[in-house]
Formats: structure tokens, sequence, C-alpha cells
């Protein structure tokens, strides 16, 4: 939201909502139209016929992979995905004390003191260091929601693809066919999204030329929050605590009246319906017809009130309305949630900090100083009130 003074005062931009900070070809959100493209394949397109690998390539090199750099792509991420013991260890220490998150980004930060070249900041390195990460992510989170579960620790696959690995590595059995889809669509849709603030902190600190640990340590913080990549744990709760259709118009009327956010639906950018949340809802109705219809009924009736209720104001679900059922469906934990949100756009955050610093700028914004003007007169403490 803008908030301005008189004409000669200069104008803050809360938010930096509406500024355009860089210039990038990585990706583009249409948010009127609601649509979302990375290097203009549209996600809808890359989630029926691409995969992962090939997505993650898309995004860092500009363009989709031949043959050869698919294949070499491919066994980069594979001989790069393991981690070293004392990873594990830490992860173990922190089981039961941290939110998965907080272990994440200890972990990530962790891992730099492995790398003879951590504190390097030229492009070829800050590429490889980039690569590392984009192969490690589902490692290290796999062996989080292990190591929290109370279960022994998987090492990689080498025969799984980057989602079935992680799929695997996480639940202990190798997916099905229709789950490893699954797997792969979830982590391709998250793989990137305009300048959003996990990416935005990713960019502010890689332009200091920190290197791309640092950048991603910045960005798993970030994507932390509730307003962010935390909002698909809690939108699940949520569904999970109204319980049945019949109960969600009093529930939401009650949270509506407590002036609280309802947990996936609204997007600074989305004024529409999220493409992402589209594909989502398709797999939730799937996934759950089995076994947790209610839980899909009960879903889609938040949806249909909300909308009735707020979609004239541009509020509509997010990504995060739907990821949960899917990610609960297929087995994971509640709290690994976000850290699935980070393993899906690590490919995002390195592409858009290798571009960004291909034509580097120091961020520094300013702020509007409306305190003391002052000189004030400075009182010895036993002079004070
Ligand atoms: C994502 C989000 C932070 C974007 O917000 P934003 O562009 O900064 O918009 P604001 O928070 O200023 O909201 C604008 C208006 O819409 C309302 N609104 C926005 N999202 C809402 C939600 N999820 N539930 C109820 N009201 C909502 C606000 O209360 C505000 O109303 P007002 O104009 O009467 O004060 C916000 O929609 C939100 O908090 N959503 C819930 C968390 C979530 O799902 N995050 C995941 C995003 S992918």
């Amino acid at each position: 939201m803008e908030k301005s003074g008189n004409s000669a005062e200069p104008v803050v931009y809360r938010g930096l909502e509406g500024i355009l900070a860089a210039e990038t070809k990585v990706g583009f959100v249409d948010g009127q139209e609601g649509r979302l493209s990375y290097r203009g394949y549209d996600i809808n397109t890359l989630a029926e016929q691409s995969n992962y690998e090939e997505v993650s390539y898309l995004l860092i090199y500009g363009h989709m992979p031949n043959q050869k750099e698919y294949t070499e792509y491919v066994e980069r991420l594979r001989s790069e995905s393991d981690l070293p013991e004392e990873v594990y260890d830490l992860i173990r220490k922190q089981a039961g004390k941290t939110h998965p998150m907080t272990s994440l980004r200890t972990a990530v930060s962790y891992l730099a003191t492995f790398d003879v070249k951590e504190s390097a900041s030229d492009p070829e390195s800050q590429e490889v260091m980039a690569v590392k990460l984009v192969a490690k992510m589902p490692t290290l989170v796999g062996a989080i929601h292990r190591i929290f579960s109370g279960k022994d620790i998987l090492k990689p696959d080498r025969e799984l693809s980057y989602a079935a690995n992680f799929f695997y590595m996480s639940l202990g059995r190798r997916p099905d066919p229709m789950e490893s889809k699954m797997m792969d669509t979830a982590l391709i849709i998250h793989a990137d999204h305009g300048m959003n603030a996990s990416t935005f902190s990713a960019l502010v600190t890689i332009s200091t030329m920190a290197d791309m640990y640092s950048a991603i340590t910045s960005a798993i913080s970030t994507l932390k929050g509730p307003l962010h990549g935390g909002a698909n744990e809690r939108a699940l709760m949520m569904i999970q605590a109204i319980g049945s259709p019949g109960n969600a118009e009093k529930a939401l009327s009650e949270m509506v009246e407590r002036k609280e956010k309802i947990m996936g639906f609204g997007h600074r950018v989305y004024k529409v319906y999220d493409p992402r949340a589209k594909i989502l809802k398709q797999y939730a109705q799937y996934i759950t017809e089995k076994n947790n219809k209610n839980l899909f009924l009960t879903a889609n009736k938040i949806e249909e009130l909300m909308i009735n209720r707020f979609g004239s104001k541009g509020i509509f679900p997010n990504v995060d309305f739907y990821s949960g059922m899917v990610y609960s469906a297929l087995g994971f934990k509640t709290e690994i949630f976000t850290p699935i949100f980070a393993v899906g756009r690590i490919s995002g955050w390195v592409a858009r900090s290798l571009e960004y610093i291909q034509d580097n700028k120091l961020f520094r914004p300013k702020a509007k100083y409306v305190g003391e003007k002052g000189p004030l007169k400075y009182k010895p403490i036993n002079e004070r009130d």
C-alpha cells in the first residue's frame, strides 16, 4: 500500500509494493490473467510435459537442455546429492528441539563450511555452489523429515529422478508413477515466482557479493514466515479444524469477525485464481478421493464461501491452500510442508541470484525518517525520569 504525504514529501512504498527493482528473464507472473511462466513456458505445459530436472536447467541456464546437456546436468545433480556426515549429525542434534525450517536454515549455512570455495563470489564459483545446493536440497529435507519422524536416514538413490528420490528419502519407499508425477509437479510449480520475499532476500544478499550459501540461507529464513511459505501448514490445520463442509460458514464468519487472515487465500500479485492452486486442487481431489474425501469437500466449501465473500476484492485461493492437503495425503508431516516449498524453489532462488550478479548493483533502498530531528540534550542516566 502506498503512503504519501503532501506533494513536496517523498512517497513511501510500504513493502516496496509495485516497485520495479531489477530486470529478469527467469520467470513472469501475470497477476491479472492468472498466468505463470518460466522463460516463456507456461507452468501448465511444464507441469504436464516436463520434469523438475529440466525445469531447473531451464531456469538456471535460460534454455531447454538438449539431450547431452540434460544428461550431464542430471549426472551433476546425482553426483552432488550426498551430504557430509557432520550435516546429518547436526540435524540429529536439532530433532525435536526446532522447527524443520530452522534445521534446514542451519544445515544449509553449515554446508558452506565443507566447500573450500564457500566465500568465493566470482560467477563460475557461484554457479558451482548453485548446482550443489539444488542437488543437496532434497537430501537435506528428506533427512530432516526422517530424523524428525524418529526414522533412520536414507541416502540418495541415484536410480531415481529428483522428485522420486526426494519422496523416497523422505518417506522410505519408492513412489508409484502417480505419486512421482504429483511430487514432480509440486516441485515444478514452486520453482520460481517473481520477486517474492525469499527471492528478494536472496538477491539482497548476493548483491553484496556474498556467496550462494549465504544467499540461500537468507532466502530460507525469509520463506519461513506464515505470510510466505508457512501458510500451507496453517491452511491445512484450519481445514482440519473446521472438519466438515457444514461447519465452514460459521467458522469462517467468526474468523472474519476477528479480522483473521484466512491462510491459503489472497496474494500480493494474483488478483484472480492462482494457476498453481488450480493444478494442486485437481491433485488434492484425486488423492483424497478414497480415504479423506471429507477434507477435500471441506476445503472446497471454504473456497466457495471465500470467493463469494472476497472474490470481488481479488482474494482467491493461492498455492498454499491445496498443497498441504496433497503433501499430507502423500505421507509428509505438516511441519515439513515449508521445507518442501524450499526444495522446489531452490532452482528459482539460484537462477535469479546468478542472473542478478551478471549486472550486479548493491541493494540499498532508503527509509523516510519520521523520528525526532533533535539535536537532543544528552542527560546522564541518573538524571533521567
Ligand atoms: C499474501 C498476503 C500477505 C498478500 O497480502 P497484501 O497484498 O499485502 O494484501 P493485504 O494483506 O494488505 O490485504 C488487502 C486486503 O485484503 C484482505 N485480505 C487479504 N488476504 C486475506 C485473507 N487471506 N483473508 C482475509 N482477508 C484478506 C486484508 O484484510 C485487506 O483488507 P482491508 O483492505 O479491508 O484492510 C495476504 O493475502 C495474506 O496474508 N494471506 C494469507 C497468508 C497466505 O496465504 N500467504 C501465502 C501467500 S502465497
